[in-house]
């Protein structure tokens, strides 16, 4: 399988100063699901706004299906295409709600694509019916609950039929019904053949989705298979996250089994 993004030694510090992140080297594969994990600050969404090209990098190089971005962020009809292939859902979906209802807000992507208007409407009921928020499509994405504001802002980059889709920490703040649904969804997009890359500090989410992890402070601290690295307890503690549930459950049961044997024995 491609790489979607391909990552060397990539840099990024603010203007003001502030270092968020160093010598970072990762890729992105087609069609998996990707988790970016680490503590606040630790430069999880600098690092998926680099990838959505709205920031260039400091340093190093990225492409994307092998071409360099670096020189294109100014490329006008370049990035016309990119927009139309790679969605970034920010952090906070008041930034991606901005319009009197939550339609309006679905149809903005997708009016930039030149479809029928025919099209167009096909693609926003389409949309409202698979994210299950046709009864939210009137209303004003101010009024809306959180829980249903992240629905709709994850819902705003379907339409545009984006085959790389970037989730910034889409469960936080979330309860567990919103939370499965959102699961849902990116399952959804997994079947759909889609590349999503994810970035929480939930890891358990990420135990639940990702075929992948990169354990990121600041720099890159681990890559690999999300069971075996979010297992990695000292790891965890060194960078100020907690032992997933999911993982505590797993060891439980293991000890419950050489409980088991040994009662047996
Ligand atoms: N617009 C900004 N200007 C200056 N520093 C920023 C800005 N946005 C984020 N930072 C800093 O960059 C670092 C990484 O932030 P961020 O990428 O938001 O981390 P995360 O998403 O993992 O919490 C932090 O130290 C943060 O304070
Ligand atoms: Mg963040």
């Amino acid at each position: 399988m491609g790489e979607v993004f391909a990552l060397r030694n990539v840099s990024y510090t603010y203007p003001t100063g502030q270092e968020a992140l160093l010598d970072i080297s990762m890729k992105v594969m087609e069609g998996e699901i990707l988790g970016i994990v680490g503590p606040n600050g630790a430069g999880k969404s600098t690092l998926l706004m680099l990838l959505d090209a709205l920031i260039p990098p400091t340093s190093g190089e990225i492409f994307f299906r092998g071409i360099r971005l670096n020189d294109k962020l100014r490329d006008r009809k370049f990035m016309y295409e990119f927009r139309k292939k790679v969605s970034l859902v920010f952090q906070d979906p008041d930034v991606q709600l901005f319009s009197s209802t939550v339609r309006k807000d679905i149809a903005f992507g997708p009016e930039h694509l030149g479809l029928n208007p025919a099209e167009l409407e096909r693609r926003i009921d389409e949309t409202l019916k698979v994210f299950r928020i046709e009864h939210l499509a009137q209303r004003h994405p101010y009024n809306l609950s959180y829980g249903e504001k992240r629905k709709a802002a994850i819902a705003t980059v379907y339409p545009i039929g984006s085959d790389v889709i970037l989730l910034d920490e889409p469960t936080s703040n979330l309860d567990l019904r919103s939370r499965r649904e959102v699961i849902g969804l990116m399952k959804e997009f997994e079947d759909e053949g889609k590349t999503v890359v994810v970035s929480s500090h939930d890891l358990d989410l990420i135990l639940e989705v990702a075929s992948r992890v990169y354990v990121l402070n600041r720099r890159i601290i681990a890559e690999g298979d999300p069971w075996s690295v979010l297992s990695d307890e000292e790891l965890l503690e060194r960078n100020d996250m907690e032992v997933p549930k999911l993982i505590e459950i797993k060891k439980l049961k293991e000890e419950l089994m050489n409980l088991a044997h040994a009662i047996q024995r």
